[in-house]
Parts: structure tokens; C-alpha cells; sequence
């Protein structure tokens, strides 16, 4: 088995947190996103403590909402000590419906628009990245208009290839997001910055990619920014306070992926900033960390119903199942590899090879390609793991599909904390 929360019963079924998928299928529908708080709280613990000890007092993660955005998953967040990172007034307005804390926010985005920026400021989030100078006087404007200075990171970048896919890689310099380094903007950037009153700069931010194994790219993140900083410090006087270097370790999609080490990790990463700001002479920074797909990605899993069997002789043979792009468009996207298992028959042998197929009109609605299955019929069961990140939060309509629901599986318990969608909501916004 992938993780240690999945395991198979003595009907040959997939449990999940001890709980049986068949079951959950059977009560809740499918398609289901499940999601395994238990596991996420694990992960939450992993890198809440990994950072405690190894790093600067005042390190901390910061959940990264793009990957997973519910109400019910805030609550769930601070309990385990986490801040989150937010990318638009959606994700505030559903972080503080969880009762999460404003001023525990990190409000990013490369184009936030006036409305965003005052949306934010009057919300109280508690910092925001300025994405570019064109942000950051907007913002010092709007603070000002409020009376208040807002803590701010300014985002560079640091040019980066971490070796990922290139869809998912915004460390390089040639990409929309941050103000490059090298060509000398990041540092009229900075000095911009500083001189606007009602901003309080504390430090820099960058963000090199994503499903990445090893600290070494994270290394290399800090070595330029420690140059960087170092330069402003001679130049400019000021002194970083905060690093936050972005998101990105990596999970298991499938046997041959690396169990990733965080707390391992984090304390090579945290040798390698102590080593830095010594030979520099420079303040220990508070690290801040954006994980994402690290803490839920692993955590969620998806349950389908097949619908039907196609072999096309000579060729090869389709399952189709009862969602598809819609729920997960990162295959479509990505050619994203997954492990998908027969929740239902998991002893069976596995010698049918074919490739999963959603039901939208579209030949790309693919899940996975040329794996191996049971031979598989119509109401069979199938699961496809670490959907947790990324799934949900991609989802769309095409089709007129109803987005699935959402359960949370806890101590052996499941709760739905996300209604499946109805025609209702289909039409609720036309008039
Ligand atoms: N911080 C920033 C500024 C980011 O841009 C991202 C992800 C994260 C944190 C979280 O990274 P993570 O720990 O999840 O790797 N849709 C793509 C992933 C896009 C990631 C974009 N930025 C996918 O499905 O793989």
C-alpha cells in the first residue's frame, strides 16, 4: 500500500482510515472526494514541529489553500498550529467562514485587483506578498486610506529550476509571478518599498515549485536569497526579518515516487540557513514555509463507479467511471501519474490492462493510462489515491456535472463536510 492509512479488510475492500470505501460509497455517492484528517493533522504535525525545532523561533507553515479550500478544513487547520496562505478573496472569505484568524492569513496573488486589496485590508489579514510595485503602491494607498500600517513580503524571484514539470514551476525568472533578482528589479522593488509609509516590510518571498523530494532546491533558494538580503542589508540598511520560501515538497502518487523526509528536510534546509547567515554575518531569519500538496495530498483519496467496459480489439481497453476531468483535470493537464486500485475486489489478480476514463465529451478526459485492474464491471468500485490536493479545488461544471461531495474521515468516523452539488446549483446564478 502507498501509506499506512490505507489497508484492505476481510472482504478484499479498500479501507481508508479504517474505514471501509465500499461503505462510503454506499452511503455518501460517488464520485466522493475522502479526505483523511487524521492524516492531515499528522502532516500538519510533521512540519509545525519539524520547523519549532530545527529552525528560528517564530518559523511556522503556512497552509497553502490553493491545494485544498473547504470551511471545514480551517478549523481543522488551527488546531494543529498552521497559518494559511490565501490567493484571492474567495479563499479569505471561505478562510474566515472556518473562523479562522484574519491576521494568520498571508494574502497572495499576482494581480490583486483594488477591490482585493481593500477586500483584504478591511478583513484584517495579517500580511500580504506584494506581487509587483504596481501592488505595493496600490496597497500603501489603500492602507493609508484605513489608517494602517500592513505587514507586507515582498515576492522575488530567484530563478530556480527544481526540476518539475514546467506547468507547475514559478521559481524561474521568465514566469508572471515576483520580481526577478538577477536583472536588478528586486532591489528597486525593495527600496521602493521602503520608503512608502503605511507598509511594514518584513522580509522577502519566493516560491521555486512544486512536488520537489529533496531540500537541495530549497538550498539553492537560499543562497540567493541570503545574496540578495545581504545586498539590500549593505545597500539599503535594511534587515530581512522573514524568508518565506514558498511551497512545493512533493508526495507519493505511486510506488516508485520517494517517501519524502519533511522533518528531515527541513533540517537539512535549516543547517544549510544557519551555515549561510553565519558565513554572512547575517540575523538568523524566522523561515516561513507554504506546504500545500504535502498536507493534504496524501490524505485525500477519490471513489468512482465504473460504468462501463470498452475493448477495442487490437487496440486497448477503457473503464469508464462516473467523473473524470471534472473532479480531477490534472491527467488532462499534466499527464499526472496516480495509483488507482479496485476498492471493491483489491485480492482480485490484477491482469485486465486498460486505461480509466471519465464521462466528459472530450477524448483527454483521461485518469490514467495503461494500468492494470480485474477484469471490471459496471457498479464495480474504484479508488484513486492522493487525490487530496489539487482535485477539489480544480474541479469545474463541464458538462453540467455535479461537483462530488466531500467526506472527512476521523478516528474511524466519517462526516460529510461538503454537500454533493444538485441541478439547483447549477442554474442558482442565472437569472
Ligand atoms: N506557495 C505558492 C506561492 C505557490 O504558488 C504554491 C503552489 C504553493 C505555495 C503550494 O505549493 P505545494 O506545496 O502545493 O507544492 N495545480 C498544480 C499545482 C500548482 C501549484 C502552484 N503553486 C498541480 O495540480 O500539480
Amino acid at each position: 500500500m502507498l501509506y499506512e492509512n490505507l489497508s484492505v479488510n476481510e472482504k478484499g475492500r479498500l479501507c481508508v482510515g479504517g474505514l471501509d470505501t465500499v461503505q462510503l460509497a454506499a452511503e455518501f455517492g460517488a464520485p466522493l472526494y475522502v479526505l483523511d484528517e487524521d492524516r492531515v493533522r499528522a502532516n500538519c504535525q510533521r512540519y509545525v514541529q519539524a520547523m519549532q525545532a530545527y529552525l528560528p523561533a517564530g518559523s511556522r507553515p503556512l497552509f497553502a489553500g490553493k491545494a485544498l479550500c473547504f470551511k471545514g478544513l480551517y478549523p481543522v487547520l488551527e488546531e494543529e498550529g498552521m497559518e494559511a496562505d490565501v490567493v484571492s478573496p474567495g479563499e479569505i472569505y471561505t478562510a474566515l467562514a472556518g473562523g479562522f484568524p484574519p491576521e494568520k492569513l498571508y494574502f497572495h496573488g499576482n494581480n490583486k485587483t483594488d477591490e482585493d486589496i481593500q477586500f483584504a485590508l478591511s478583513s484584517g489579514v495579517g500580511c500580504f506578498i506584494v506581487d509587483n510595485p504596481l501592488e505595493l503602491r496600490r496597497l500603501d494607498h489603500y492602507a493609508g486610506t484605513m489608517g494602517k500600517r500592513q505587514r507586507v513580503l515582498l515576492r522575488v524571484t530567484p530563478g530556480i529550476d527544481p526540476h518539475t514539470l514546467q506547468a507547475i514551476n514559478t521559481g524561474r525568472i521568465d514566469c508572471q509571478f515576483g520580481v526577478p533578482i538577477e536583472t536588478g528589479q528586486a532591489e528597486r522593488f525593495v527600496a521602493e518599498a521602503l520608503t512608502l509609509e503605511h507598509l511594514e516590510v518584513e522580509g522577502f518571498h519566493s516560491h521555486i515549485g512544486s512536488q520537489i523530494f529533496e531540500a537541495a532546491p530549497f538550498c539553492d533558494a537560499v543562497d540567493i536569497l541570503l545574496d540578495f538580503a545581504q545586498g539590500i542589508r549593505e545597500k539599503l540598511g535594511f534587515t530581512a526579518r522573514v524568508l518565506n520560501l514558498g511551497g512545493g515538497f512533493g508526495v507519493r502518487y505511486q510506488e516508485r515516487d520517494p517517501v519524502v523526509d519533511i522533518p528531515g528536510n527541513i533540517r537539512a534546509l535549516a543547517e544549510h540557513l544557519t551555515a549561510g547567515c553565519a558565513a554572512k554575518d547575517y540575523p538568523l531569519p524566522q523561515v516561513l514555509l507554504e506546504p500545500g500538496r504535502s498536507i493534504v495530498g496524501d490524505a485525500g483519496l477519490t471513489l468512482y463507479r465504473v460504468g462501463g467496459v470498452k475493448t477495442i480489439e487490437g487496440y486497448r481497453s477503457y473503464v469508464t467511471v462516473n467523473g473524470g476531468m471534472t473532479d480531477n483535470p490534472r491527467y488532462a493537464l499534466y499527464q499526472a501519474p496516480y495509483t488507482v486500485l479496485p476498492a471493491d475486489r483489491m485480492n482480485d489478480q490484477r491482469t485486465f490492462r486498460c486505461s480509466v476514463a471519465g464521462r466528459c465529451c472530450e477524448s483527454g478526459d483521461l485518469i490514467q493510462e495503461e494500468i492494470d485492474l480485474p477484469q471490471m464491471q459496471r457498479e464495480d468500485l474504484l479508488a484513486v489515491l492522493t487525490t487530496g490536493a489539487y482535485n477539489f479545488t480544480m474541479a469545474s461544471n463541464y458538462n453540467r456535472l455535479c461537483r462530488p461531495a466531500l467526506v472527512m474521515v476521523r478516528g474511524g468516523k466519517a462526516r460529510l463536510a461538503v454537500r454533493r452539488q444538485t441541478f439547483e446549483d447549477l442554474t442558482a446564478c442565472e437569472l
